[in-house]
């Protein structure tokens, strides 16, 4: 290696060889890389042996329109991930996704969707965690470390406030400068804190009148400044084209302009940057600011040691299939269960039928949803997997009424080709729409009312990415189980859990509202799906975002945030802290004992809110703090803890600009709902 070449020695580390391979960039080439060259690759340099740099889709897996057409594995949605609460989990997709992402030649997926849940109508629902962003922001972060720990990029979206799909491209998010800080930028802070990000992906939408992709309050301020972020920045796949144009997105950082189409990308052309730098509207240390975190990328993921000459094109790898099995099980929520009907015993159980309009869908289709959709090497159905599992032990029938047991699949769909949904005004789980009713299609609520008519015994099943109205039949239903969408291990999962194998442990990361009138974002159609005319929406439940507004005007969800219900039973008790006098920059811990008292094995979620008593400004009365999942045998019993600071405490001063925790006394709630909560324990926050 000459001298000239010292950007290629692994052994230096990245500051440096960034410094170096800046230095021998021309102006042309910086701006070559910042533009992609096709629509999943940056262009090559070959006279300085940089290598293109690939993306796929996520984050439902290594999408298959973005990974040479491979089947891949298709895990559950990501709203199913976050409803098993579990950390760990989040972690092992995200490493089999990382580790996908390399097999197929990529060094970036575009996943995690971490975008708040503001509405239980947003067509993107499914491939988002929740409406919390504690929650959200710590099972993103693990997906993003996973992701990570196999040196691929991941690329966290869509920041910020893309919330819904009606007129995205163009809509504006008129929000507040407290609930953009206390809501969806604590979201994305707390990932960037816990799992220091390569990549972010930009919103489409404007905040506040300005674009994402030229938006310097958003990426320069507050990502760089505030939050530190060190990553590239990529707008979403041609989101810069409407900005003013190429000027005002370097300035702002925008790192990487994506794809590289003329029809959908023209912003960062060589003729348009060169112009604005002829003008004098921008210098070459403006080009060079924007291409160090790209570089910076490159070597996080080691594009000039391990170009993968040979990508793989179907992968089918049985242990990924197991997490996404795992996912599938434990992302379950049973919502009801009444007198122990579930789980379903086959030894006293002789006919079965398997009904329903998702009971045999398959899911993973080529853009079926939009960006996210992944095709797997074979999908279990729930028909297919409860068929097989029964199979020899019970007779599986067609007639509702000829049978013991009716399991009755119901629920969403990705509906066709995305665009294809778009242009014929199909609504369901799909990208660049949103929903425009809370209830199930009428034929799909006909069916259940027809179904109970023919037999009682009736378990409904929800497939679906979304919260979904019950209200209509949910006092006649024995029991009933949402599945959100399963993955491809679904069938497989379902029939575990609804014959017992293993017992429900999901927890809903989502308010369901007992209707749409109730709902925080549906009070005006300003909210949502905004004013169309104007182009605006209206953020004007300002910081009271899902259960945080269900609390405060105490009104009665459907189901509440965090609940689900167990095959076993738990008791929590004994709330202690280590000190009841916190300051500045005291840790604290939290702990209580958690008991199975029942007698199956299963988990629970212990959940911990805060409640600040004493506050110069108005709070919600509770906010999740932390949470953690615990396995559990009958009769056994164990300690959980939860290490907090100050920053568990605080909300946004917009006074000051900054997040505070004001001096007082703040109640510490634990339990196993954001509704059920029968520990307290009072400390003191003294500054
Ligand atoms: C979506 C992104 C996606 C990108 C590339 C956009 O339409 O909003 O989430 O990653 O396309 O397919």
């Amino acid at each position: 290696m000459n001298k000239k070449q010292k950007y290629l020695d692994s052994e230096l580390d990245i500051e440096t060889r960034v410094d170096y391979l800046l230095n021998r960039l021309n102006v042309d080439e910086k701006v070559r890389l910042i533009r992609g060259k096709d629509f999943w690759t940056t262009e090559a340099i070959e006279r300085l042996k940089v290598p293109k740099f690939g993306m796929t889709d996520g984050p439902l897996g290594v999408a298959y329109h973005s990974s040479n057409k491979g089947k891949t594995t298709r895990f559950p949605a990501t709203i199913a991930l976050a409803a098993t609460w579990n950390k760990e989990l989040a972690f092992k997709m995200g490493k089999a996704m990382g580790k996908e992402t390399k097999l197929v030649g990529r060094h970036q997926i575009l996943a995690p969707g971490v975008n708040i849940i503001r509405s239980p109508l947003c067509g993107r629902n499914f491939e988002y965690l929740s409406e919390d962003p504690i929650l959200s922001s710590d099972l993103g972060a693990e997906i993003i470390k996973g992701i990570q720990s196999e040196e691929i990029a991941c690329c966290v979206k869509h920041y910020v406030t893309n919330n819904s799909e009606t007129k995205r491209m163009s809509i504006s998010t008129e929000i507040d400068e407290r609930t953009l800080q206390e809501i969806y930028i604590k979201n994305f802070g707390r990932i960037i804190r816990k799992a220091n990000p390569w990549g972010l992906m930009v919103c489409y939408n404007r905040v506040n009148g300005v674009y994402g992709a030229e938006n310097k309050y958003l990426l320069k301020e507050i990502l760089r400044d505030q939050l530190g972020f060190t990553g590239h920045v990529v707008s979403d796949w041609g989101a810069a084209q409407r900005t003013s144009g190429a000027s005002a997105c370097i300035k702002a950082g925008l790192n990487l302009e994506m794809p590289g189409s003329f029809i959908l990308s023209r912003t960062y052309r060589k003729k348009k940057v060169k112009k604005a730098l002829n003008e004098g509207k921008i210098n070459e240390d403006d080009i060079n600011h924007i291409v160090r975190p790209l570089l910076r990328t490159f070597f996080r993921v080691g594009l000039f040691e391990q170009e993968n000459p040979n990508p793989q094109g179907n992968i089918d790898i049985p242990e990924h299939q197991q997490i996404a099995q795992q996912i599938a099980e434990e992302g379950m929520v049973l919502l009801k269960n009444q007198n122990n009907f579930l789980p379903l015993n086959l030894e006293k159980i002789k006919k079965i039928a398997i009904l329903g309009p998702n009971a045999s869908r398959v899911f993973g289709k080529p853009y079926y949803g939009g960006s996210s959709a992944v095709k797997p090497p074979f999908e279990i159905t729930p028909y297919k997997g409860l068929n097989q599992y029964i199979s020899g032990k019970a007779e599986v029938v067609s007639n509702p009424e000829d049978a013991d047991i009716v399991l009755l699949v119901v629920g969403l769909n990705h509906g066709g080709h995305f665009l294809l949904n778009y242009l014929l005004n199909k609504e369901g789980d799909t990208e660049g729409k949103d929903r425009t009713s809370y209830k199930l299609p009428e034929e799909q609520e006909q069916l259940i009312h027809e179904t109970l008519k023919k037999n009682p015994n009736t378990i409904v099943i929800l497939i679906a990415g979304s919260p979904i109205d019950v209200s209509d039949w949910y006092d006649d239903v024995p029991a009933l189980l949402n599945a959100w969408y399963p993955g491809m291990m679904g069938g497989n999962a379902l029939a575990r859990v609804l014959f017992g194998e293993v017992s429900p442990s999901g927890k809903l990361p989502l308010t369901y509202p007992k209707s749409l009138e109730d709902h925080p974002a549906h009070k005006s159609p300003r909210r949502f799906p905004g004013n169309l005319d104007e182009l605006k929406i209206y953020y004007e439940e300002g910081i009271y975002v899902g259960y945080r507004y269900f609390d405060r005007n105490e009104i009665e969800p459907f189901f509440p945030f965090g609940f689900g219900l167990s095959y076993t039973e738990f008791e929590i008790s004994s709330i202690r802290i280590d000190k009841k006098d916190i300051h500045n920059e005291d840790q604290f811990e939290v702990s209580v004992d958690v008991k199975n008292i029942g007698k199956r094995n299963g988990a629970e979620v212990i959940q911990i809110y805060i409640q600040d008593n004493e506050s110069s400004v108005d709070r919600p009365p509770r906010e999740l703090q932390a949470f953690e999942k615990l396995f559990l045998n009958p009769g056994e019993k164990k300690t959980v803890s939860f290490q907090l600071d100050k920053s568990s405490l605080e909300f946004y001063s917009e006074k000051e600009h900054k997040f505070k925790a004001e001096p007082g006394k703040f109640t510490i709630w634990a339990g196993t709902s954001s509704r059920e909560l029968p520990l307290s324990i009072d400390i003191n926050y003294k500054s």
